[in-house]
């Protein structure tokens, strides 16, 4: 961190409004002052996540994260936090001092570099696949009945022979440096620089603003020996697992569904039958980024993954990532053909569109899936079956959606829905009981349980107060509120932070408090900010919330002193009238603060 000063932090983070960036990750919605959505730590249906515009920090109420834009983007895009730094700064196009990091702006003239060859490649390629020395794809086009429109709108190219690419990019004045680092092009054991694609139908690969960042290139000869498929490696401006193919193009149809799909072809046959919403992982297993990426974008994600069983697995883990970023994910069932590509082109778009409406949920798919283990005409594998299931539907938070669940079981596979709930019951308050109960024993949590909730909640105040009302707070909760007061560890701390180092306004405590590096601590500060105390006059609120702590600490001490003079014998005349009249001004100190 010594590298970036803090006036260019600060410049950074006000350059950054922390809604408009966790909108790019989280869907916000406004309520009251702050807004909520799903928070993208962890699982959850109904949304604890909560952004203050006001105090620029978020924090959930489910998993306590919680932080500042900084914190948000290092948590989110699992980096440091500097790197979370400078990808802010970017986004804000604030220029980072360059002799404090002649790395970083190194990397960042080369990347501009290497987007222009992946451009300028994309042109070559696609120009092209219009020459007659290109026949073999054309034909090959033409065989997979793509029309000229596609082959435009995906930009679809023909490489060349040996090291065309790399004469053609040399000439355009680029470094064998700048050439090398996108891998489209290498050089072998004799120095001599090689195309990767050759002869291969080229497929562009853009990031959601439609720049070019990778390759995928098909073998249009029939020989086995080579593969199908080769696409560009991973390198600077490309990572497989955050990109999706014809994403750029999907955004742009503005459905609330995308469709996913495996294969290049498939993607871009759907599209040419104007079904434009579709994205292809491109063969590889949905990631936690790509799953992000779409809940961007989309509410609903309909998985069409190819139907030759090899991906079970796959749709399972897909499902399970997309409906744990709070996406609704439904599975696509196809019959009659292998792939959307095959199915779109035998039965037409209306078809496929039928089964896009018709794709089923994670649940009901699982349980698919559990019955084709089991033939149900044997009594003792349909009670394996129940008991398989129920596991399932006790998992399943929404009451209604549970109840509609076991309504459709019941009539599918005539088991009485009274079978159901008795094993769904025992599921749901058998195990789960337990579980919960040793989660609360270990969780921070509890902890703060066993403490009256209202009164951290006057705690946590307290805190606001001081942070956000310094001037007007300070003097008044310092003398009157002692650190010994705080039942919660962490107000305690954060309590003694402020009384060491009196700052003279609320930027300062704010400062301070990001000082702490304990995420627990930055947990609890966050929520304290985002939290609303409905507060209409904040010095009647002082007042009211030191007198609390006031009219406390005299009730304890009138039980003291009558505990003492209930058991006089050890006092002296003279003590047993001190207390006497201590006890008589404290009754009237009471009288007078309950009066008010
Ligand atoms: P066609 O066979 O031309 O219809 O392509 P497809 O898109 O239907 O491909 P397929 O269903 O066989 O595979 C799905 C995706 O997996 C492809 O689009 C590729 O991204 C990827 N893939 C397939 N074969 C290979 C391969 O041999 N190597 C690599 N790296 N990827 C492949
Ligand atoms: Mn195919």
């Amino acid at each position: 961190m010594a590298q970036y000063t803090d006036e260019l932090k600060e410049e950074i983070r006000s350059a950054n409004d922390i809604v408009d960036v966790i909108s790019q990750y989280v869907t916000l919605k406004r309520s009251g002052r702050n807004f909520f959505g799903l928070c993208p730590f962890h699982k959850e249906k109904s949304p604890s996540f909560s952004v203050s515009a006001d105090r620029q920090y978020f924090h959930c109420f489910g998993c306590h994260k919680g932080g500042d834009v900084f914190t948000f983007i290092s948590e989110i895009e699992k980096i440091s936090f500097k790197e979370a730094l400078e990808v802010l700064a970017e986004r804000a196009k604030i220029d980072l001092p360059v002799n404090e990091n002649p790395e970083f702006s190194k990397t960042k003239y080369l990347k501009e570099r290497m987007y222009k060859i992946n451009a300028e490649t994309t042109i070559f390629f696609h120009e092209r696949l219009y020459k007659p020395l290109a026949k073999i794809a054309q034909d090959y086009v033409k065989k997979r009945k793509l029309d000229n429109n596609t082959l435009k709108a995906f930009k679809i190219g023909y490489s060349g022979e040996y090291n065309e690419l790399y004469k053609f990019l040399k000439a355009k004045g680029f470094k064998d440096e700048e050439i090398l680092s996108t891998g489209l092009v290498n050089r072998n054991d004799r120095g001599e620089y090689i195309d990767r694609f050759r002869k291969r139908l080229m497929f562009p690969i853009m990031d959601v603003s439609g720049r070019v960042i990778a390759f995928g290139g098909r073998k249009l000869e029939n020989n086995d020996k080579i593969a199908k498929y080769i696409n560009s490696n991973e390198n600077l401006v490309y990572s497989k697992k955050k990109h999706l193919f014809a994403l750029n193009l999907a955004k742009q149809s503005n459905s609330k569904k995308i469709i996913l799909v495996e294969g290049y072809m498939d993607a871009i046959s759907l599209y040419q039958r104007g079904i434009n919403n579709v994205v292809a992982s491109l063969g590889t297993a949905l990631t936690e980024e790509q799953g992000r990426l779409l809940r961007k974008y989309c509410e609903q994600v309909i998985l069409s993954y190819d139907s030759d069983g090899a991906g079970q697995e796959a749709i399972m883990r897909g499902l399970t990532i997309l409906e744990n970023q709070g996406c609704d994910a439904r599975v696509l069932q196809m019959e009659g053909a292998k792939d959307p590509d095959e199915y779109v082109i035998k039965y037409g778009s209306g078809r496929f569109n039928l089964l896009v409406e018709n794709a089923i949920s994670l649940v009901e798919f699982k349980i698919k899936m559990v019955k084709n283990k089991y033939n149900l005409e044997n009594s003792n594998d349909k009670i394996r079956f129940l008991k398989e299931i129920t596991k399932i539907l006790s998992n399943v938070e929404n009451k209604i959606e549970k109840e509609i669940y076991i309504g459709k079981i019941s009539e599918k596979y005539n088991i009485s829905k009274e079978a159901i709930y008795s094993e769904v019951n025992k599921a749901t308050y058998g195990e789960k009981v337990n579980e919960k109960i040793l989660v609360k024993n270990i969780s921070r949590k509890n902890k703060e349980v066993e403490i009256n909730p209202t009164i951290i909640k006057r705690e946590n105040m307290i805190i606001y107060l001081l942070i956000n009302h310094f001037k007007e707070s300070y003097e008044a909760i310092a003398t009157n509120i002692t650190i010994e007061d705080f039942k919660l560890e962490a107000n305690r701390f954060i309590f003694e932070k402020i009384l060491e180092s009196p700052a003279e306004d609320s930027e300062k405590i704010l400062q301070t408090i990001a000082n702490i590096e304990d995420p627990e601590i930055q947990s609890h500060v966050s929520e304290i900010l985002v939290t609303d105390y409905g507060i209409n006059s904040i010095d009647k609120c002082i007042e009211d919330v030191v007198n609390i702590y006031n009219r406390e600490r005299l009730t304890n001490r009138k039980f003291e002193i009558i505990k003492l003079l209930e058991n006089n014998s050890s006092l002296s005349r003279e003590e047993t009238e001190k207390l006497g009249n201590e006890l008589n001004s404290i009754m009237i100190e009471l009288a007078k603060k309950s009066r008010r």
